[in-house]
């Protein structure tokens, strides 16, 4: 029992030991290795060698690309490789440790800036994360960043656009014979990514931009990452448009209203209010440019204009359907065009031909039967009807104003039947153009 027990303490005990030997190799090498360690001076033995940093960057989120401060905010991963000449070792030597491990602050490392930064942090790199050295003096760096940069939004074609917003990473003091930059690859790594639900990324392209800048005589090289974004436009089509196209078509209907049930005018109003809201929802969220119209701007005017004209015409109509008194005749040229070629048009011959039809008109009091009454009254001036003559006088005075009343109620006819062919070639035209605004203005 005590053997089994000795054997157990010792090699527990022996394994702590190899353990801290480890751990002491390592922290006696960290020690050493940092000594004189400058991290304000580039890590190599010659001054002419530049440092090669070798670029990679993973796209983990787009977090945000604001059509209105023309701002492009994302999360990514960068990934920095270099050769730091001073961190090496012989691993044989130092008990077989092969890397070490050093916060980002304890080494140097190269000053990496987002060039086209708008963020208040100015698109450094603060170190945050540990990096890794191998015994051969390998550095790797990889830490997460959000980067928010400067990005053009071009919105005439929203909401069936194409952005590209560009990612401009460099040195902020070395220059290129300093420090050489590379990439890993020509374009930035997705399998992180996550998907976003505005945006549909269609590539990272990368490649390196050499520049000279009036400071200074040396050239300085720049990754650029090129993210490539197609907008999903359901959001807007089922949002706006949609709504848009169902207004629209109520628009056409309502020339089906008649005209004189007094809902009309106020039906297109309501329309015409609900798509300057619609507007006013869409412009709230884009730039406020005077260079260009997106297309979604366009057809919302294009609609408000179409509206705006069924109400204008709206009034025409309903003023000729209500030709108040004194009436006059329709005019011939208005009943050449609406009666005659417009109703035929539009197959509403029933009231082209309508208007052909002689109402029934009260029979003229000049007739023979009235006449021979009249006679009879005077050869009987004492006989049993003294008053027939009043009667007769009454007679013919109604029977003028019933004919007068029938001119009216017939002139009256006509302004309605004019308007309803009116309205029908309105209902046609509007229809018309409602379709060539979707078309021309929706693809
Ligand atoms: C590392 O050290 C061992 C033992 O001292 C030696 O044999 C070996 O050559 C060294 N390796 C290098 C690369 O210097
Ligand atoms: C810069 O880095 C690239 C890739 O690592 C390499 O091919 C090239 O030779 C380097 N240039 C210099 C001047 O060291």
């Amino acid at each position: 029992m005590k053997i089994v027990l000795s054997i157990f303490l010792l090699t527990t005990f022996s394994t702590w030991i190899t353990d801290s030997v480890g751990q002491n190799a390592a922290v006696a090498l960290k020690s050493s290795l940092l000594a004189n360690y400058d991290k304000s001076l580039r890590p190599v033995k010659l001054a002419s060698t530049p440092v090669n940093v070798a670029l990679d960057i993973s796209l983990r989120q787009i977090i945000e690309l604001a059509e209105k401060e023309q701002t492009f905010r994302i999360n990514v991963w960068m990934r920095l490789r270099w050769d730091d000449e001073l961190l090496t070792w012989n691993a044989s030597e130092h008990g077989g440790v092969d890397t070490l491990t050093f916060h980002s602050s304890e080494v140097w490392r190269p000053d990496i800036f987002l060039y086209n930064n708008i963020a208040e942090t100015y698109g450094a790199l603060p170190p945050i994360t540990d990096v890794t050295v191998t015994s051969a003096g390998r550095v790797s760096y990889y830490q997460p960043e959000i980067f928010t940069s400067a990005c053009p939004v071009g919105i005439e074609r929203f909401p069936f656009d194409r952005q590209e917003c560009q990612l401009e990473f460099g040195s902020w003091i070395y220059g290129d014979s300093k420090l050489n930059l590379s990439l890993v690859n020509p374009y930035a790594d997705r399998s992180v990514f996550t998907k976003n639900e505005e945006w549909i990324l269609k590539g990272m392209p990368m490649g390196i931009r050499v520049a000279v800048y009036p400071c200074c005589p040396e050239t300085f090289s720049t990754a650029v990452l090129t993210v490539q974004l197609e907008r999903r436009s359901f959001f807007y089509m089922f949002n706006m448009v949609l709504p848009c196209i169902i207004l629209m078509i109520l628009n056409v209907l309502g020339f089906y209203i008649p005209p004189d049930s007094g809902e009309r005018l106020g039906f297109f109003m309501t329309i015409l209010l609900a798509l300057v809201v619609f507007l006013q929802v869409l412009s709230s969220s884009l730039p406020k440019t005077a260079t260009t119209v997106p297309q979604l701007g366009e057809f919302f005017v294009a609609t408000i204009a179409l509206v705006g004209f069924s109400c204008l015409a709206s009034i025409v109509v309903i003023r000729l359907s209500y030709s108040s008194p004194p009436s006059r005749p329709l005019p011939r040229w208005l009943r050449l065009t609406l009666l005659h070629y417009l109703a035929r048009l539009f197959c509403m011959n029933t009231i082209a031909e309508e208007e052909h039809v002689v109402h029934p008109t009260i029979e003229n009091v000049d007739s023979p039967a009235v006449r021979d009454l009249e006679d009879e009254a005077v050869e009987q001036k004492y006989s049993i009807l003294p008053s027939l003559n009043e009667i007769s006088r009454h007679i013919r005075e109604f029977s003028r104003r019933a004919n007068e009343k029938q001119e009216e109620d017939n002139d009256q006819d006509e302004w309605k039947m004019a308007a309803l062919v009116l309205d029908r070639a309105l209902m046609f035209a509007v229809g018309f153009s409602t379709l060539v605004v979707c078309i021309t203005l929706l693809h």
